[in-house]
């Protein structure tokens, strides 16, 4: 295998779903907060080193639909390390010129979080970097429920066609409308499932995964990965290349 990134075929997007936290900190006899609070350290190397790479688009799964269910002191310190993330980061990441958007329904987050966040999305709004994606009080399941409520009450207004209903449509009424599609899927902390993360959008993603706890992760293993994802066959339901 390559020990170089082809720098020609850098994938555009590419989604992240930050696991292990809990396990890091366990496993030094902490108590799981403090995992989550050394993962925000990764967080902050990885959109550097995606955003150096010229990675158009970068998604991070932060917190799930089904994340609410965890015991109330974790939920709360999650929704105040997202206060003091944006807090800390923002303006570094304004000055490299990321953008931030929001896949999820903000409203059931605490006043003080949302505020936070949606100051954030505002203040980096016409940037032109990279494209930072946080998947926050995020499901897919939920994402495409959404979409159909919406696309029934634009189809009952007669304002949408049956024969109209086509994948770039549904596409578009999804959190990332106008976003391409993840080119690689990142999974840390050897778990292999998509846990609700981007069901419809990784249809032909490549998926890796790797055994390192999110706050172990970092440049090295995130190129890495890249390097995996370039080893890959991406057909599409085609025949290979050099079958033609
Ligand atoms: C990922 O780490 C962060 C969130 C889900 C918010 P976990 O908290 O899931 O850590 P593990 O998987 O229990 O080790
Ligand atoms: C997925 O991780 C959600 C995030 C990383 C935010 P989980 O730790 O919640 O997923 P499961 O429970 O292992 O499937
Ligand atoms: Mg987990």
């Amino acid at each position: 295998m390559q020990n170089e990134i082809d720098s020609n075929r850098i994938p555009k997007h590419i989604a992240i779903i930050m696991d292990g936290n809990g396990r890091w900190a366990s496993k030094r006899a902490l108590p799981r907060v403090f995992g989550h609070k050394a993962g925000m350290e990764t967080l902050r190397e990885v959109v550097r080193a995606c955003s150096d790479m010229g990675i158009e688009i970068l998604t991070v799964y932060a917190f799930s639909t089904e994340n609410w269910n965890r015991p109330t002191e974790e939920v709360s310190y999650l929704m105040n390390l997202l206060i003091e993330y944006m807090r800390k980061e923002i303006n570094e990441l304004n000055k490299n010129n990321v953008k931030i958007k929001i896949l999820g329904d903000l409203s059931p987050l605490p006043k003080v979080t949302r505020e936070e966040v949606e100051k954030a999305v505002r203040l980096t709004g016409s940037n032109t970097g990279i494209q930072f994606n946080i998947a926050l009080n995020y499901g897919g399941r939920a994402e495409i429920i959404n979409a159909c409520k919406k696309i029934a009450e634009e189809f009952k207004e007669g304002k949408i066609l049956k024969e109209q209903i086509t994948e770039e449509l549904i596409s578009s009424y999804l959190f990332t409308s106008g976003d391409i599609e993840p080119d690689l899927i990142i999974r840390t902390s050897g778990e292999k499932r998509l846990s609700n993360f981007l069901l419809w959008q990784s249809a032909y993603s490549e998926l890796v995964f790797v055994d390192e706890m999110w706050p172990d992760f970092n440049s090295r293993q995130l190129e890495k990965a890249i390097m995996e994802f370039q080893n890959r066959d991406r057909r599409f339901g085609l025949i290979k290349k050099s079958s033609e």
